[in-house]
């Protein structure tokens, strides 16, 4: 049996350590493992190439993704998951595993009616999949509440207020929790959000005064520039940006990230396969693709 393994759309934390696991566990049992670089793009570009140990030993840990990423657009038309179809099975792959998001599951689907099998792996800070957690959530929480603390060490020594955006893409989740980790109840996900913050403010000025937005809601500008004027304090507006997606995964995310690697490979020596595995109430279980997509 030959598989391939790729990483797709935003790339996050536990990536590394789940390809590790996928390759430890297809040499033992002497499946051949290919790796495709830069996502579906490297699979319409034909560059799939075996994955050798060099490639990922002592990487593990690291952000990112060695298998590098991409954002394609050419895979939305069937003329190039035809040829990418064709690249695996020219090299006698018809196995895949896709890390990635929502637009990768998706992508599955189309890859799936040209006769490729394929697992998708939950690998995006943003935990907008139906499921408890992604890939990479946890460590990106933590990423969030580590930099707001160090940003409010600066803030509260001179009585500004921070107005930090947060990533998520639409899903509130790492606003929402952040926001309790965080113990602020100023939150913008909506243009009315912002009155209520700035009455909440005037009415009673908080020892901290840490507004957390979501981003692709309200601009961070126009955000300064409202509370500014409507609450006559200071703010400094910081957008987080990579800081919450890169950096060493964390323990959870290792963890979740090795046994994803392990549990697919696993199911596709034994020929399981299009469907998605996700965590759910405390373990890791089969999910379908289409329903696992929020
Ligand atoms: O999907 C992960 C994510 O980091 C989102 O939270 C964010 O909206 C988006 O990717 C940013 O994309 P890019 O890396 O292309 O700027």
């Amino acid at each position: 049996m030959k598989i391939a393994i790729l990483t797709s759309g935003g790339d996050c934390q536990g990536m590394n350590a789940c390809i590790l696991s996928a390759y430890q566990t297809a040499k033992t049992k002497k499946i051949e493992i290919f790796k495709v670089i830069g996502g579906f793009d490297g699979l319409i570009d034909n560059k799939i190439y075996p994955l050798n140990e060099i490639d990922i030993i002592g990487r593990e840990n690291l952000g990112g993704t060695i298998l590098k990423s991409a954002r394609s657009k050419r895979f939305y038309e069937d003329k190039y998951v035809k040829k990418s179809a064709k690249n695996l099975k020219n090299l006698g792959i018809e196995h895949l595993i896709i890390l990635g998001g929502n637009g990768s599951f998706k992508a599955s689907l189309e890859l799936q009616n040209y006769g490729i099998s394929c697992i998708c792996l939950p690998a995006t800070i943003d935990n907008d999949l139906n499921m408890d957690r992604t890939l990479g959530f946890d460590t990106a929480l933590n990423n969030i509440v580590n930099a707001i603390e160090n940003i409010s060490d600066c803030t509260k020594s001179f009585g500004y207020g921070a107005i930090v955006e947060i990533m998520g893409r639409h899903c509130s989740d790492l606003t929402d929790i952040s926001s309790v980790c965080l113990q602020t109840k100023l939150v913008v996900k909506a243009k009315e959000d912002l009155q209520i913050v700035a009455n909440k403010i005037k009415t009673k000025k908080p020892q901290n005064f840490l507004i957390l937005l979501m981003e692709n809601t309200v601009d961070l500008d126009y955000c300064k520039e409202f509370l500014e004027t409507n609450t006559k304090y200071i703010y400094k507006p910081h957008r987080l940006g990579y800081i919450q997606r890169g950096g060493r995964p964390s323990a959870f995310d290792r963890w979740y990230g090795s046994e994803l690697g392990r549990l697919s490979v696993e199911f596709m020596s034994k020929n399981k396969s299009n469907f998605a595995l996700g965590y759910v109430e405390g373990k890791i279980v089969v999910l379908d693709i289409q329903k696992s997509l929020k």
